[in-house]
């Protein structure tokens, strides 16, 4: 699981439905237990700060019976110069059945797994991929609509840089999902494929939009040249009240987290009613469920 980039749409479809079990048979249980990876041990291995994926990974493991290790990348013996390959090899040498990684270079994980045997899973790299986030997206959109050809999904924000962007653009494409990306001029990619959309003008985006996912505004890109101010932002590609007013009366709003309020969101708009983040957060325990379950050789009849 390092992307979501040439995956079918049977293979999500898979893996959807075994998260929609997880998260009805397991998750929404009194006692969350399952003994399905009993006996399996992974570990998060994180060079970046996380909150929704890397609690999301351990509560997944450990509902599932497995043990799970955190190791942060810079209290790790990285800090002493080992190397990251070493890292990996010397976790997989302690009988180790999977690796989560998170790093802020792009292709981190899919280089680590040429030195490894154990299946290892992309938790976000550099402004590659972050595949999981891009199947909880899929997984509560499903929700909604249980279906995906008329599903028109509106990403706003920074496109260029955002690994979120990406793997939710390769998974509703997959799905036959509609797919808009609105963004400051300068933050277009000049990658994209044909048939998807790509403008500037976020009002008319949110017109036809079932779906507007907004990407969270790293702090350092506002230094780049040529950029617009926060406030500039938010008055052109902020999801507000006023703005979110556009939208379809069924569309729901989605952000990845962590939200920069008052900038690419308004505090208003994360607690409106068609706001279905913390759906997202719930369900990214149950795709990654799915995720280990079906990379540790987990076998769910349901
Ligand atoms: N969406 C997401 O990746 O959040 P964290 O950085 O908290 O894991």
């Amino acid at each position: 699981m390092l992307g979501l980039q040439g995956i079918s749409a049977q293979e999500l479809e898979a893996i959807l439905e075994d998260a929609a079990r997880y998260k009805r048979d397991v998750i929404g249980q009194s006692i969350k237990k399952s003994t399905l990876l009993r006996g399996k041990a992974f570990v998060n291995l994180f060079f970046e700060p996380s909150t929704r994926t890397r609690t999301s990974f351990e509560l997944a493991g450990k509902y599932l019976g497995a043990d799970v290790i955190n190791v942060q990348g810079e209290v790790s013996s990285i800090a002493k110069g080992e190397t990251l390959y070493d890292t990996a090899r010397n976790i997989e040498a302690m009988g180790v059945d999977l690796l989560v990684v998170r790093h802020g270079a792009s292709g981190v994980p899919a280089e680590l797994k040429r030195y490894v045997k154990i299946p290892v899973v992309n938790a976000g790299d550099g402004a590659h991929e972050h595949p999981t986030q891009g199947l909880l997206d899929l997984m509560t959109v499903w929700e909604r609509h249980k279906s995906w050809k008329d599903v028109h999904l509106v990403i706003v924000g920074d496109i260029l840089h955002s690994r979120v962007a990406r793997s939710d653009l390769w998974g509703f494409l997959a799905m036959g999902a509609r797919v808009s990306l609105v963004a400051p001029p300068l933050w277009m990619p000049d990658w994209i494929d044909e048939g998807v959309t790509m403008t500037s003008d976020l009002l008319s985006a949110l017109k036809t939009a079932d779906v507007i996912q907004v990407l969270r505004i790293q702090k350092e890109r506002w230094s780049m040249v040529g950029m617009p101010s926060p406030e500039e932002y938010r008055s052109r590609w902020g999801l507000t009240l006023a703005s979110a007013a556009c939208l379809p009366e069924n569309a729901i709003i989605l952000h990845p987290g962590p939200q920069n309020r008052g900038v690419e969101i308004d505090s208003e708009v994360v607690a409106h009613a068609a706001s279905r983040i913390l759906d997202q957060v719930e369900n990214g325990v149950a795709v990654r469920m799915a995720v280990l379950t079906r990379l540790m050789e987990g076998h769910y009849e349901g």
